[in-house]
């Protein structure tokens, strides 16, 4: 593998300290910037940042330069809540809520969820394959460098297998990192309306076991929430993938606060993903897990699905001023949020939850490769981590990325030292 030097750029931006995993509170406002900074990478990872004119050695042949017109460089987006695998878009749904249907009512109608499950059970792996390819190539050349990609469209043994086995084809045909999740737990299917326990015991009994010994997933995840699976069931989930080496990362107050969280904090879980409806004795247990047994769990945040939903935005600055790492993820999926685009994530983050860019942008970075188990290998341009990166077009100055939403600022993206 090559050496590759990126020079003549505006800045290098989120300089953290080597040793850097994630940034919770006021520390998320620090994202340092080496200015007329250059970069040199070998073999995938950054070996030496400096400012100025970089060291005549540096140019030797073999080395590819990379001029950055002086754009700003960033970390690449790590996007660490997606449901890229999916059969087909729902834009049905879409209009039925301009009509005014809500998006609880047209899943009672047999839409949502288990529309999407219908179609996957009947696609053929290579075609879902495919079309997951597409997507993600699509989030890649938006600057997205690592992705967490759920399964959930399944809801049965086989379908939940031949979602995670794309996951693992893409990991093997894309160079960004992929991590995958089960989320058997997303619906009950037809199958088991009468009997959701019978589903509780095959998730349980079955698929976990069967996904973890064919090492398919290194992360467990819950829809709990009314209507979907009660807290209990979700502690069954969650100490079912604990005894088998599969962290939690759940969904929980997307539409009402039920004591997911607590639930997930009890089970050591990785992630709080939604919070779009967090009550005050919420946010007391996640400050409480923080002082308590030293393990971060990240409340994750995904403005793109309050956006599209017309639903309440999480509370992210509440999150921050009680000193948590607020984390950022697009939520792609065909119901929810028909966009991978971190780009919009991080206006939106700034425009609507009020961050500021330099929180915004920890977030969807350092903070969203934490979130997926990452933290020491991406989210910052440090020496020793992945040479996983954006470079812009000239921009004013760095608040004007998330500021002049939609407009495309990405010129290039290097992911592990190669130019895409
Ligand atoms: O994260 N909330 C649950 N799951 C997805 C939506 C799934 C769907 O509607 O297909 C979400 O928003
Ligand atoms: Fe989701």
């Amino acid at each position: 593998m090559g050496r590759l030097l990126i020079k003549n750029t505006k800045a290098l931006v989120g300089t953290h300290p080597a040793g850097t995993n994630h940034l919770a509170g006021a520390a998320m406002r620090q994202l340092p910037q080496m200015e007329d900074g250059w970069l040199l990478a070998e073999n995938g990872r950054i070996v030496e940042l400096g400012q100025g004119v970089p060291p005549e050695k540096h140019s030797e042949s073999g080395t590819q330069i990379v001029d950055a017109l002086g754009g700003y460089v960033l970390p690449g987006w790590c996007d660490p809540h997606t449901h890229t695998v999916f059969a087909a878009s729902r834009e049905g749904e879409f209009v039925d809520r301009i009509n005014g249907l809500s998006y609880q009512e047209i899943a009672s109608k047999g839409g949502g969820i288990i529309n999407s499950a219908m179609r996957l059970r009947a696609m053929a792996e290579d075609e879902l394959f495919e079309k997951a390819k597409v997507r993600v190539e699509s989030m890649m050349r938006q600057g997205t460098v690592a992705v967490e990609i759920k399964s959930g469209y399944g809801l049965d043994l086989d379908s939940e297998l031949k979602m995670l086995r794309v996951v693992k084809r893409l990991k093997a045909a894309l160079p960004l990192r992929i991590k995958a999740t089960l989320l058997a737990a997303h619906a009950i299917p037809p199958e088991f309306k009468e009997d959701r326990n019978g589903y509780l015991d095959l998730i349980v009994d079955t698929i976990i076991p069967q996904v973890a010994e064919e090492g398919l997933a290194e992360f467990v995840d819950c829809f709990c929430e009314t209507n979907y699976f009660t807290v209990p069931e979700m502690e069954r989930v969650l100490a079912a993938g604990k005894e088998h080496g599969l962290l939690g990362k759940v969904h929980v107050n997307q539409f009402t606060s039920i004591g997911g969280i607590q639930a997930a904090l009890k089970h050591g879980a990785l992630s709080v993903d939604h919070l779009e409806v967090l009550e005050p004795a919420d946010l007391t247990a996640l400050v409480a897990s923080k002082a308590g047994n030293g393990r971060t769990i990240f409340p994750t945040l995904l403005p793109s699905c309050s956006f599209f939903l017309r639903i309440p935005y999480g509370p992210a600055r509440e999150i921050i001023d009680a000193g948590l790492p607020v984390t950022l993820a697009t939520d792609f999926n065909p119901g929810t949020t028909p966009s991978g685009n971190m780009n919009f994530v991080v206006s939106l983050a700034c425009i609507q939850l009020r961050m500021l860019p330099e929180e915004a942008i920890n977030a969807a970075t350092q903070n969203a490769a934490a979130a997926m188990g990452l933290g020491e290998e991406l989210g910052s341009i440090t020496v020793g981590k992945r040479a996983s990166l954006i470079i812009t077009h000239p921009l004013p100055s760095l608040a004007y990325l998330p500021y002049a939403f939609g407009n495309d600022h990405i010129h290039k993206v290097i992911i592990d030292g190669i130019v895409l």
